[in-house]
């Protein structure tokens, strides 16, 4: 048998860059079918795997949307489900100019001799679930490792990297380019030096696994959050969280990474899009910014929403106007 090389195909480089290039940025609406099932609960939506799929279509389908989004990411569930018009949820996205990525990480547990810290599972079984991932339309992949300043420490700093690292190198064995997320979370009260300490440590020691593992940079998304205090803390400004953010990610991101996509943590849509704005602003930068929120942007709309039919234009306008103030901000 004879194998045809492709040559049409995009490189892992050509996806990475569309990812985050030309004031754009991801979609991050992979919660978890338990996360999603709480979330739609606290808005007195009783979750069902309907409801999961009415709310991923209602964001998916909204006019506009492709305007400022070039990617979104889903959970296993929604990746195999399909919309009400009998369209994948891959499919549908790539036909709209959006590009389908999928969660792969299958959560955390209590990292064992880490003292508190977390660990993210889910490396068995990834090469076949990434093959069959390929096979139906994924351009990009996100494994979230999470971290607490209170607990972070080198050996949950490396065994966090190590998996980041395993996860990248496998997604790009399978043509999937790997959203790496190492994130630092900012619930606590936590000044700002210490979230620069924590997020350096998680950053350093996951690139030093990836360039290990041979990851080819050029070929991934760095997903990492605002350097920025504790949210039980005096807020800092959006010019102080970009300049402290700023000197974090030169000290430890090597420029060959092709973007580097924000988290949003659950602080306020503005917030976050001033902090990016002020960022993006900064000379100087070797790689490109842009958001992969989740909460920032799809919290309102969720809320205007309700479940009820009749508030699904509403909840797309609100999805969209705060995709637009994001894209903005890296305009
Ligand atoms: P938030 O922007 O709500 O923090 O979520 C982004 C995300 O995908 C976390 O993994």
């Amino acid at each position: 048998m004879t194998t045809t090389l492709r040559t049409d195909l995009p490189t892992l480089a050509d996806t990475a860059r569309r990812m985050a290039h030309a004031g754009r940025g991801i979609l991050a609406a992979d919660e978890s079918i338990k996360t999603m099932s709480s979330r739609l609960e606290q808005e007195g939506i009783p979750s069902s795997e309907k409801a999961r799929r009415d709310y991923r279509e209602l964001l998916i389908t909204a006019d506009g949307l492709s305007d400022s989004v070039s990617g979104v990411i889903w959970c296993d569930e929604t990746f195999a489900q399909d919309l009400s018009d009998g369209r994948p949820f891959p499919q549908a996205a790539r036909e709209l100019g959006i590009l389908p990525g999928i969660k792969v990480d299958t959560g955390t547990s209590k990292l064992p001799g880490g003292g508190g810290a977390l660990i993210t599972e889910g490396l068995d079984g990834l090469g076949d679930r990434l093959a069959s991932y390929a096979e139906r339309g994924a351009a990009f992949a996100k494994w979230r490792a999470v971290f607490d300043v209170a607990t972070i420490t080198l050996y949950s700093a490396r065994a966090n990297g190590h998996a980041l690292a395993r996860y990248a190198a496998l997604s790009q064995q399978h043509g999937i380019v790997p959203i790496v997320e190492p994130e630092v979370l900012c619930t606590g009260d936590h000044n700002l030096g210490a979230s620069a300490q924590a997020s350096s440590l998680a950053l350093s020691v996951a690139f030093d696994e990836l360039a290990q593992a041979d990851v080819d940079l050029s070929g991934i998304v760095l997903k990492p959050n605002f350097v920025t205090p504790g949210l039980d803390a005096p807020a800092a400004t959006a010019r102080t969280v970009a300049a402290a953010t700023f000197g974090v990610l030169s000290d430890t991101v090597p420029p060959a990474v092709a973007g580097i996509a924000f988290l949003s943590g659950g602080q306020p849509t503005s917030h976050v899009c001033e902090a990016l704005r002020e960022l993006h602003r900064l000379g100087d930068r070797p790689w490109p910014v842009t958001f992969s929120f989740g909460r920032a942007l799809v919290s309102d709309a969720l809320s205007a929403w309700g479940g009820d039919a009749r508030n699904v234009a509403t909840a797309q306008q609100i999805l969209v106007d705060n995709c637009r103030q994001a894209g903005q901000a890296i305009r």
